[in-house]
């Protein structure tokens, strides 16, 4: 059976928790461009949105961390797939007060209080876990269940102590032969490759 639900998790080293400089999301916003532009290759076709996706940011930069934010396909509005608009989106849902529970910053936008272990805990209620790395084996030679998750990192990667965590939880390490990519590339790659499986039906 090939996947109905799909959801990416990126890790945000750097990207900050708080109010967001929307004319510097590389620098002072900790590559917040990368979390923006992976939002867009996970939620955007062209003139449509997947539905069926959902995209998690675990952010660990200043000034208040940690942050998780879920965007959900089916629900989002008023959501543009350039990095400006999707940073100001994410820049209001970081100026609500957190606690443990999710919360609606918008329409389809949510926050909450969320360790990398909490989140992974939750969402492995729902998805198989797969964590992207270039020594994982070949996507191609996969077989995906009905929901899958990808975990990814940012330009930094996944550090060693949330690698353990991570992979205590997921089923497999999957690499995307045979160069290191952008994770917003490996994201549209990954659509690609399970597209292509979903129309097979394997
Ligand atoms: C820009 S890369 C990380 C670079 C970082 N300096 C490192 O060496 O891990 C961003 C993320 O994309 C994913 N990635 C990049 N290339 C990949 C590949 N060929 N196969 C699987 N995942 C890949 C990984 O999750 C990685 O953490």
């Amino acid at each position: 059976m090939m996947g109905n639900k799909r959801a990416f998790l990126i890790v945000g080293n750097r990207a900050v928790t708080g109010k967001l400089n929307l004319n510097d999301l590389p620098g002072s916003a900790g590559r917040m461009d990368i979390m923006c532009r992976c939002i867009a290759s996970a939620l955007f076709l062209s003139h449509d949105v997947r539905r069926d996706v959902e995209v998690y940011l675990l952010l660990l930069g200043p000034p208040d961390p940690p942050k998780a934010v879920r965007v959900v396909g089916g629900k989002v509005r008023y959501m543009a797939p350039d990095e400006r608009n999707i940073g100001g989106i994410l820049s209001k849902a970081l100026t609500v007060k957190v606690d443990k529970g999710w919360k609606q910053s918008t329409p389809g936008v949510y926050v909450a209080r969320k360790s990398l272990e909490e989140l992974l805990d939750e969402l492995i209620k729902k998805y198989e876990v797969y964590y992207l790395r270039e020594d994982g084996k070949d996507i191609r030679d996969v077989g995906f269940g009905e929901n899958s998750l990808f975990i990814l990192g940012d330009h930094i990667g996944v550090r060693e102590d949330m690698e353990i965590v991570i992979e205590e939880r997921c089923r497999e390490i999957i690499s995307i032969p045979t160069r290191k990519l952008q994770a917003d590339h490996c994201i549209v790659i990954v659509h690609y490759e399970l597209d292509r499986k979903q129309r097979e039906g394997v």
